[in-house]
């Protein structure tokens, strides 16, 4: 019997509804990120679907659900961009207004901070890493 299996905490991830949830949360996010003009230039060049499949990725990140995600590193795939910090704080500021709509509970918006503050070294321009 695999006990861990039934007693195991649930991911914040299926706590909010798994991946139709997430679905409907890239929705919102996405009208939010992309018609901010300090944002919507970084997504230019990249198709719509590959837009939402990046916001469905950081969702699914930052909310600790399955890593599914076989692509680049996050270093890799937001070096070149440039980042500067405070268009990251925009991103996650959007983020956590989402889910605040959406009714995601506080412990799980709480986490989420915790996770943005974990992978931002990797997202943003080396020059404003926390540790430059
Ligand atoms: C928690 C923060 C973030 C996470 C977890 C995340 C996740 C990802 C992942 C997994 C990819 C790779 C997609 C691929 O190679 O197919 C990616 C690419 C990308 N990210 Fe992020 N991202 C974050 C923040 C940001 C921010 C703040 C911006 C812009 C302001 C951004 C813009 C982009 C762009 C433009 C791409 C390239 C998309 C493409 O070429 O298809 N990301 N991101």
């Amino acid at each position: 019997m695999t006990v861990t299996e039934e007693t195991a905490p649930a991911s914040h991830y299926d706590r909010i509804g798994g991946a139709s949830s997430v679905k409907a949360a890239v929705e919102l996010f996405y009208e939010k990120v992309l018609v901010d003009p300090a944002l919507a230039g970084y997504f230019a060049d990249v198709d719509m679907a590959g837009q939402r499949r990046h916001l469905a990725l950081m969702l699914t990140v930052v909310l600790g659900g399955p890593n599914e995600y076989t692509g680049r590193g996050l270093a890799e795939a937001h070096q070149p961009l440039n980042i500067p910090v405070e268009h990251y704080a925009k991103v996650g500021e959007y983020l956590t207004v989402t889910l605040t709509e959406l009714g995601v509970p506080a412990d799980i918006l709480a986490d989420v901070q915790i996770v943005l503050g974990q992978v931002q070294d990797q997202v943003v321009a080396a020059g404003d890493r926390s540790d430059a």
